[in-house]
């Protein structure tokens, strides 16, 4: 008898249990200041988008990746991860991050019809390790239905009112900030998307209005989102780290 997969150990999942990755990047969101889509911003020369998909790739444990451009950019972006030797799917991105995770979603599931686990992965996410990327396609692949990466909160939140007069303070102890890769079992990421309407700041969210229980496993301070000019010195000094190893 075959021995089962041994879950805890994600690069030696078989083809199957091995994800297929998201990445909407169809935004032209350009806050960061260089004149390009935030997915195309360089560190040390390398767009945001690029450094994301290589990590995916590398983590050993996601099969493929789609990734959603902005629909004029579809064939510059290909060739931008073709020149870096990366192998994933661009398709065209649809009106906002929901409606280009679903058109990629369609692509995913076309393309790998057996395809069983789904990561969806923020491209401003840059330098995830690839252990917090095993860890969420393991616990998938263990049976969790949608999985995220989590970290305490350093800071004490407070809830305020629309004139900023504090309204509550949470207890922080109960409270995570979320990062990428969301993990998810196919069917209840494709059950989401057609059942919890169309919006939700992350996919986990999607689950969750569909009443579906969300696990945790722990993020690390290098998954951050990469939104300002003081982000991108840190994502700099990242690279220059890991670089140096
Ligand atoms: O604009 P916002 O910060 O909400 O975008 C979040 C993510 O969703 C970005 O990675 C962006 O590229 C992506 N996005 C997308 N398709 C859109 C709009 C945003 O894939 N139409």
């Amino acid at each position: 008898m075959t021995p089962p997969p041994d879950s805890s150990d994600p690069t030696a999942l078989p083809e199957q249990a091995r994800a297929v990755a998201i990445v909407p990047a169809a935004g032209r969101g350009e806050r960061l200041g260089f004149g390009v889509p935030k997915a195309l911003v360089p560190v040390r020369g390398t767009a945001l988008l690029t450094h994301a998909v290589r990590g995916l790739l590398n983590a050993g444990c996601v099969r493929h990746v789609v990734v959603a451009a902005p629909p004029s950019e579809v064939e510059s972006t290909a060739a931008l991860l073709r020149t870096e030797g990366l192998a994933a799917d661009v398709v065209p991105g649809g009106a906002d991050r929901t409606e280009s995770v679903r058109l990629a979603l369609r692509h995913a599931t076309k393309v790998i019809p057996d395809a069983r686990v789904v990561l969806v992965h923020d491209a401003a996410r840059s330098f995830t390790p690839a252990e917090v990327i095993r860890a969420v396609v393991a616990a998938v692949a263990a049976g969790a239905p949608a999985v995220v990466p989590v970290l305490p909160m350093a800071d004490t939140v407070k809830q305020v009112d629309f004139g900023g007069t504090v309204l509550a303070t949470p207890d922080r102890a109960a409270l995570r900030v979320v990062q990428t890769p969301q993990g998810f079992d196919l069917d209840t990421l494709t059950r989401a998307y057609a059942e919890a309407g169309d919006s939700a700041t992350d996919d986990a969210g999607l689950v969750e209005k569909i009443g579906i229980p969300v696990a945790t496993v722990p993020g690390h301070a290098y998954a951050m989102k990469i939104t300002t000019p003081f982000d991108l010195a840190i994502a700099e000094f990242i690279l220059s780290r890991e670089e140096a190893q």
